[in-house]
């Protein structure tokens, strides 16, 4: 058995006048994540092996199904859950961590048989009474309460539960999921989830996918919401305020569900009238749209600063202007259906997006996604925009970064340019089809590309994505 990170030997002499720019005790607990179960024995991993975010996730099992019950007061920020996972072993296992971060676990069983589990900093270690073996399904409920707190990530923003004036703005990306619930809390690992969620009356508990069942008692009132399609831990919402709701169903079938902040909504209403139409667009462009369900969540959130693509339903801190809508809806496609196996390829999350925002202005009368790209490149090469290359962030502090999104919306116009509006329209839905529901990854995406327009792309790639400092002669 492996130790826990915590009894893991101290740096060397050689490398403590480091410690202090957390680089080191980061490294290793990468090292000792991505050695996972080779070294681990019969424990799963703590990690997913992820070098920016190391204790993400964990290793020896995959999550099937989260069924989450939860209540919360508003007033009080108090938090009751219960988390039933549908797991399946990958290994034979011991001992496997969940993530979760904050709250009191007050109850935890292995196929209804109590458990031993211990916390240690996000790592829920759990060791069942009986050892699983490869493949076998299992069902870990785990119950909890508490006062949730978002985290707050290397760049600074914070994530997870945000608690607002009226109730909570729940977005999870990169590493907030686990604040609010028990999580294999990687992209690697997607999961159906039924996200059930009891508030005061004249509150809304808005999540995921579609609202199977809403009803009052005893005033409170309890949302049950149901995501089919294979999500990430880090999309799911469960956002708590006093929403104006609207519902319908789109020509193509897709069950729309928009909720509002009545302070946000005459700002919004333009905008979210436009989703339809926006939806038809994308899909034309990308391939059919892959949830059943869709929608925005406008929150009134002026301390988030960010919007963030929750599966199904987006969730804006504000009013979103046509361009954010654009970009958070095009992640459907980019993001969510198609994950990341590595938070490093998050260009392919939000260069897409991005993308989706210049061609969506070509089309509809704006500029021209040249013309963007143009004025991008003037940029000195001084500029931020040149800081990193966006394959290569180097650590999760950039992940959000302006070379994340507009470099990586240049490499893929470099792209467009090279093999013609065709193919490059062609890869863009081969890419949306052939990942469908699964991931994919930096690597695969030259490859595909490569093979759809049978050039070397090699260099393209490499000057884009990878090359340090502002490109010379695109
Ligand atoms: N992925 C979001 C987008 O659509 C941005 C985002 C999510 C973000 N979480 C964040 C940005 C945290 C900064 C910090 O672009
Ligand atoms: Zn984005």
């Amino acid at each position: 058995m492996r130790q826990s990170r915590r009894k893991a030997p101290r740096p060397t002499t050689v490398l403590r006048r480091e410690v202090l720019t957390i680089t080191v005790p980061v490294a290793l607990a990468a090292l000792l994540a991505a050695a996972g179960p080779a070294s681990a024995g019969t424990g799963g991993a703590p990690g997913a092996g992820d070098p920016y975010f190391p204790l993400a996730g964990n290793g020896g099992y995959h999550v099937e199904h989260y069924g989450l019950t939860l209540r919360y007061d508003p007033t009080s920020r108090h938090l009751d859950g219960t988390a039933v996972l549908t797991a399946r072993a990958t290994q034979h296992l011991t001992r496997f961590d969940l993530d979760l971060n904050g709250l009191k676990v007050t109850g935890l069983t292995v196929d209804h048989v109590k458990a031993d589990h211990r916390r240690d900093g996000q790592e829920l270690v759990v060791t069942p009474r009986r050892a699983l073996h490869k493949g076998e399904e299992f069902r870990v409920t785990v119950t909890y309460s508490g006062t949730p707190k978002p985290v707050t990530d290397p760049d600074g923003s914070l994530d997870g539960w945000i608690p607002t004036d009226d109730g909570a703005f729940v977005a999870g990306e990169p590493q907030g999921a686990m604040t609010w619930f028990p999580a294999n809390n990687h992209p690697k690992d997607k999961s159906s989830y039924d996200i059930t969620v009891t508030v005061p009356v004249g509150h809304s508990a808005v999540s995921n996918g579609v609202l199977v069942g809403q009803r009052t008692a005893q005033g409170r009132t309890t949302f049950h919401w149901r995501q089919r399609e294979p999500m990430a831990a880090y999309l799911a919402t469960a956002t708590v305020g006093k929403f104006k709701v609207e519902q319908y169903t789109t020509r193509d079938g897709i069950r729309v569900y928009n909720a509002v902040d009545p302070r946000e909504a005459s700002e919004a209403a333009p905008v979210l009238k436009k989703l339809p139409s926006v939806l038809e667009w994308e899909s034309k462009l990308f391939g059919p749209y892959p949830f059943r369900a869709a929608g925005s969540i406008v929150d009134h959130a002026p301390d988030v600063g960010y919007a963030l693509e929750t599966q199904s339903r987006p969730l804006y801190d504000s009013a979103p202007d046509l361009s954010t809508l654009v970009h958070e809806n095009a992640h459907q496609w980019f993001g969510d259906s198609v994950s990341l196996t590595s938070w490093k390829d998050i260009w392919l999350n939000e260069g897409f997006a991005t993308y989706a925002e210049w061609l969506y202005s070509e089309q509809h009368g704006g500029d021209s996604a040249q013309k963007t790209f143009d004025a991008l490149y003037a940029r000195p090469a001084s500029d931020d925009l040149w800081a990193f290359p966006p394959g290569d962030p180097g650590s999760g502090e950039n992940i959000f970064g302006t070379p994340v999104y507009a470099r990586g919306a240049m490499a893929l116009h470099e792209l467009r340019t090279a093999v013609g509006d065709r193919t490059f329209f062609d890869i863009l839905r081969a890419w949306a089809g052939e990942h469908r529901y699964g991931h994919g990854t930096t690597a695969q995406f030259v490859r595909l590309a490569e093979r759809q327009s049978g050039k070397n792309l090699d260099r393209l790639f490499t000057t884009w994505l990878y090359a340090p400092g502002k490109p010379n002669n695109p």
